[in-house]
């Protein structure tokens, strides 16, 4: 690993969490392994650090951030409150894959939230970004640490190639075991809704909190992963469903494209049409969804048709990170 920050403290730590940490503590930006994706992470209570990761994803200002902490017992550091529905979900959930949006306490700044009177809240289960943030003590803001609209990372080698020397310290915690993001629950207007679908199935959460959580469409165009082009890789995407695979590829073939098919293993294609095989499982289609379409790009495919999971469990999460990734791209700042 190159370590391209430079530490002012005297010792050079040479573990890697302790490296971590100084480098937060310093100001700098650190690629966080999480149960998810990787982030890009700095001190939340830094404004020129968490002003840097806008820079460096390219991301707008307006587009809100995630904060990291440690445990739940930090949660009144940063909520102003925490309805009852929060506790119930943080004792059945935290640590892992769920964000938590709540009314924000009044010492978070503008520059994480957006100008937004709410903050979004995850305590993530990797045992590399436990240590760290337990370590580091203070809340840190990490995005997906890709560039904005492009495929987040799952692995510390997906960081490198697409953020480079922009990054201060890489560290490595293996390949996310989730694969994609955190479920986003927003808690901050009564009835919960959801956000984002994502590492948690909606269905556990509605169990635990024993009512539905619909999805909130917003029109305000806030978050980036509410766009309707994101996380894309450079190839055309096309949906299909199961039975209809065959017809997508009828009107791609003989347009002289160089095609992949992202489908579950033993799925039939033609010839001169390359199968990209996905786990038959939801939550293994999740985790190699990403890697998979960075494949594509590899690969130098020109266009990949996806076969869309059942929308049950992480199948929903993942349909929608498809639907995204196929949109049309001219939304994208
Ligand atoms: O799994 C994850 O959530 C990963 C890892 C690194 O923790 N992080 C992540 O961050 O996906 P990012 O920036 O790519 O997505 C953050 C999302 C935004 O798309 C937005 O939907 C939501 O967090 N968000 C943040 N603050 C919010 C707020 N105050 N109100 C509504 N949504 C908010
Ligand atoms: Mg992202």
């Amino acid at each position: 690993m190159l370590l391209v920050y430079p530490i002012s403290a005297m010792a050079t730590p040479t573990d890697p969490v302790d490296i971590a940490v100084e480098v937060l503590r310093e100001g700098g930006l650190v690629a966080l392994p999480t149960e998810t994706v990787y982030g890009l992470a700095a001190d939340a209570d830094n404004e020129l650090a968490v002003r840097r990761i806008f820079a460096v994803k390219g991301r707008p200002q307006s587009h809100p951030l995630i904060v990291h902490l440690p445990d739940a017992s930090a949660l009144g550091a940063w909520a102003a409150e925490v309805p009852d529905a929060a506790k119930k979900l943080v004792a059945a959930f935290w640590p892992g894959p769920l964000t938590l949006v709540l009314k924000k306490h009044p010492r978070v700044l503008d520059v994480v939230t957006g100008g937004q009177d709410t903050v979004a809240l995850r305590v993530p289960s990797h045992p590399l970004a436990q240590k760290v943030l337990r370590a580091f003590g203070g809340g840190v803001a990490a995005p997906s640490a890709n560039r904005f609209g492009r495929v987040s990372p799952t692995t510390a080698e997906h960081v490198r190639a697409d953020l480079g020397d922009d990054v201060d310290y890489v560290l490595d915690g293996g390949p996310a075991q989730i694969g994609l993001e955190s479920t986003i629950v927003d808690l901050s207007r009564g009835a919960p809704a959801l956000l984002r679908p994502g590492g948690l199935a909606v269905e556990e959460i509605e169990r635990v909190l024993g009512v539905p959580v619909p999805p909130r469409a917003s029109t305000e165009v806030r978050a980036p992963g509410m766009l309707a082009s994101h996380y894309a890789p450079r190839a055309g995407v096309w949906l299909a469903e199961a039975y209809d695979v065959h017809q997508r590829l009828g009107a791609l073939m003989g347009t002289g494209q160089k095609i992949a098919v992202i489908a579950p293993r033993g799925t039939q294609v033609p010839a001169g049409v390359a199968l990209l095989e996905v786990p038959t499982d939801a939550a293994g289609f999740a985790r190699t969804l990403y890697r998979t379409l960075r494949e594509v790009d590899e690969q130098g495919f020109d266009v990949c048709v996806a076969v869309l999971p059942p929308s049950e469990g992480l199948g929903l999460a993942v349909r929608d990170r498809l639907r995204r990734a196929a949109a049309p791209r001219d939304f994208q700042a």
